[in-house]
């Protein structure tokens, strides 16, 4: 056993510990009022760079949260990886819903993770998949084994778009010059079923406000006679799809990449059970687009789902009201080579065009992300495939994750960077949802599968 991992088993209870004390930090960075929390998780994030050896860390204020940048010169000779991931996590609404508080991690053991899962927010998306990072970096440096140069870029705002991220990227170009980004901020198929994710998409996120009449109105008085904005709201989006499922707005496929026939069968054979699929999620049947199977739909096709909507009265009992206002969010995921401000801009002129004249409509946009695809024939795929059979005993699979990753695709618009995404978590882990959580095993595979990746890329370069 090479001396890195011997230090790996040396020091996995204290892996875990540290990685806990993080999961306590509640850094969600959607919520102004955890700013200073926001803030601790980075402070907590540079100590253990710096304990773990790294030359230099350092806390990069921003428009928003901090980003902590970290790097480790071993050689001139040596190629540079730039490890990414983020310490900010996602609101952990609905509290009520959740066994245990989000915030005070505990490990119980479930089904597909008899070893014992973590159970809190950021468990796996990102806390515990960048951690596992930091405690890689640790062992190669205690045994002397670090072959890679390495440079840390963690941020705190990827579960709100990366907007300062982006920024930041063009501005540090050259300290953030790098042969190949890193990032586990994706998942595995399965414990038993290794993959690497090879494509993300993109995403446009907007918010619309229909308006009626000028105040609410007594729904006896006025009912019937006048636009009720719900209604209307609810006629408007129900037209986005058409009876195939397919996005009723005009020019919105036009840059879709189709894959080829080859290509599709290929996605066919990675193991997919569609009955374990809706067992897991409680469904009786799946729905989508007519003509694509459900790995396709949630991958390789683009998307249109509202993820809120509000208006009118929904406090206890009765109301009888027409409202003034209705409200909708609303996500579109996009695949290459869709342009997330294209899309937007066809959405709002589709949007405001079916609008009835009776009301008035507004279009927000939120933040976006443009689809990214990484290479399958590189040598930082190879050395990340071949770290993954020797971990798992597998070769992984090579399948493209439906969702996104906004600074991945600017990687390589701004700095020219390609980027390998070596994630370990599970579709099953609960990411967003309450009750999420992280598998020891795959907290511990991970850490044992980095050195590996450094160790093959340096030797394949
Ligand atoms: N880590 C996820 C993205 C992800 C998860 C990709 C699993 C593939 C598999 C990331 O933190 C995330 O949630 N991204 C957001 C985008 C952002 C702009 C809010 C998303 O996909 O909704
Ligand atoms: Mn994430
Ligand atoms: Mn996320």
């Amino acid at each position: 056993m090479s001396a890195t991992q011997d230090f790996i088993n040396q020091h996995k209870d204290r892996f875990l510990t540290e990685l806990l004390e993080l999961l306590r930090i509640p850094s969600v960075s959607a919520d102004s009022r955890h700013k200073a929390d926001v803030k601790k998780a980075a402070e907590y994030i540079q100590e253990k760079l710096k304990a773990a050896g790294a030359d230099k860390a350092e806390l990069y204020e921003t428009k928003g949260h901090p980003i902590v940048y970290g790097e480790k010169s071993v050689s001139s000779s040596a190629p540079t990886v730039l490890v990414y991931g983020h310490y900010d996590v996602q609101p952990p609404d609905p509290l009520h819903l959740w066994d245990s508080p989000p915030f005070e991690p505990v490990i119980k053991k479930t089904d597909i993770h008899p070893e014992g899962a973590i159970f809190a927010r950021g468990a796996c998306d990102d806390k515990g998949q960048m951690y596992m990072h930091i405690k890689a970096f640790e062992a190669m440096m205690a045994a002397g084994e670090l072959d890679c140069n390495v440079k840390f870029i963690i941020e705190g705002e990827e579960e709100v778009g990366s907007d300062n991220l982006e920024v930041f990227l063009r501005e540090h170009q050259q300290m953030l010059a790098n042969d190949i980004v890193l990032v586990s901020d994706t998942g595995i198929i399965a414990n038993d079923v290794p993959s690497i994710t090879v494509g993300l998409r993109g995403l446009s996120y907007l918010e619309v406000e229909v308006t009626g009449p000028n105040r609410d109105l007594h729904s006896g008085l006025y009912g019937g006679a006048v636009p009720n904005p719900i209604n209307v709201l609810a006629e408007m989006i129900a037209s986005l799809k058409d009876e195939k499922k397919r996005i009723n707005i005009p020019g919105f496929y036009n840059d879709v990449l189709e894959l080829t026939a080859e290509e599709r069968a290929a996605m066919a054979r990675a193991p997919f059970n569609l009955e374990a699929y809706k067992k897991s999620i409680g469904l009786k049947d799946v729905e989508g687009e007519e003509g694509y199977s459900t790995m396709e739909r949630a991958s390789i096709r683009p998307t249109l789902d509202v993820n809120g909507i509000w208006g009118g009265y929904t406090g206890e009992g009765a109301k009888t009201v027409i409202a003034s206002k209705a409200y909708a969010k609303i996500s579109m995921r996009l695949v290459p080579h869709q342009d997330p401000d294209k899309i937007t801009e066809l959405f709002k002129n589709h949007f405001e065009s079916i609008a009835p004249p009776s009301v008035s409509v507004e279009v927000r946009p939120h933040h976006g992300a443009l689809p990214a695809v990484t290479p399958t024939d590189s040598p930082a795929y190879l050395a990340a495939a071949r770290a993954m059979k020797e971990t798992f005993g597998k070769e992984p699979v090579p399948f493209r994750g439906g969702g996104s990753i906004p600074i991945v695709a600017l990687f390589e618009q701004i700095l020219g960077s390609k980027t390998v995404l070596m994630g370990f978590g599970l579709d099953s882990d609960a990411i967003h949802s309450p009750n999420e959580h992280y598998g020891l095993f795959n907290y511990y595979k991970g850490i044992e599968t980095i050195p590996l990746f450094y160790k093959y890329f340096a030797e394949m370069r």
